[in-house]
């Protein structure tokens, strides 16, 4: 089947998972949508048909997709139309978020052809997972986009290809509470972007080194986005699960492809 419009929808705070959903975009043909829906709204769906294709990237928040990104997820609607489902965690594990994302999609009209999980240094514990997805992960990327393709080129209909089978349980995880929240130091300008670009709105324009621990999903966007790195996580309680993370999980774990052929 030919594809006429490939619409690449993401949530990525810290932009690994944007970065892994444009890599597989790239190796794609059809005229390219992107929608980054982090700390966005949609007020309206967006309606996809047989002729699209979807890629959806997700990051793993406590073994699941960021609950936060649901109701956006939902705008997008589909009718007999192809999904690629990308989940990118930190080395740790992806515990469900896999088969949730692939069970939103689904529900939403989409038809899931191959579901792929990469890793990606971890966003709050950057020492675990540091500088992935390296060379190594972009061929492994890049080989299971040209594997979608080639699927969707040699199959006439959707409807023929068998389901995949992911790993994951139903019900999901329950995920844990993280009392872990960044704050701003001595060097924040003030400047307004952390603000206007925290996806909760848990930081107030009036007090930006300042963290509403209510509101806050600590997914480190605020540390990314801040053009003097002034805030941070830290306190006893980040030091100590740093370094459980660092014992736990620093063995290098590799992606996981899921494709019927
Ligand atoms: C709140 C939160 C929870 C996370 N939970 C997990 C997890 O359960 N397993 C894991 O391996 N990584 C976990 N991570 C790490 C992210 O999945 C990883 O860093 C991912 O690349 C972040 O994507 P992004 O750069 O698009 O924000 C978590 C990160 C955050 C912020
Ligand atoms: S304050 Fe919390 S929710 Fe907002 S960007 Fe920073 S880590 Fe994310
Ligand atoms: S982005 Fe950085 S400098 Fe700007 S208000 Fe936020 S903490 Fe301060």
């Amino acid at each position: 089947m030919e594809i006429k419009n490939l619409h690449t929808v993401y949530f990525s705070a810290t932009n690994t998972t944007r970065r892994v959903v444009r890599h597989i975009a790239a190796q794609m043909p059809g005229h390219k949508e992107e929608h980054n829906i982090t700390g966005v709204t949609l007020e309206t769906d967006i309606v996809m048909d047989s002729s699209d294709l979807l890629i959806v990237g997700m990051p793993v928040y406590s073994g699941r997709i960021p609950a936060i990104a649901l109701p956006v997820l939902s705008r997008f609607k589909g009718h007999d139309t192809p999904a690629v489902i990308v989940c990118v965690y930190g080395n740790r594990d992806y515990d469900d978020a896999l088969l949730e994302l692939n069970d939103v999609v689904e529900a939403n009209g989409f038809k899931v052809i191959a579901g792929g999980v990469f890793i990606a240094q971890h966003s709050i514990f950057p020492k675990i997972g540091f500088n992935r997805p390296d060379e190594k992960d972009l061929i492994l990327i890049k080989e299971f986009a040209e594997n979608c393709r080639d699927l969707l080129a040699a199959t006439p209909d959707i409807a023929l290809l068998p389901e995949i089978t992911l790993k994951g349980n139903r019900p999901y995880k329950v995920p844990g509470s993280l009392p872990l929240h960044p704050k701003g130091n001595k060097d924040c300008t003030e400047c307004g972007t952390c603000v206007k670009l925290c996806p909760t709105q848990a930081i107030a324009p009036e007090t930006p080194r300042k963290t509403d621990k209510d509101k806050c999903i600590a997914c480190a966007r605020c540390i990314t986005v801040c053009p003097v790195h002034a805030r941070q996580f830290g306190g006893v309680a980040y030091k100590m699960a740093g370094s459980m993370f660092l014992k736990s999980y620093s063995a290098r774990k590799e992606p996981t492809i899921f494709i019927n052929r």
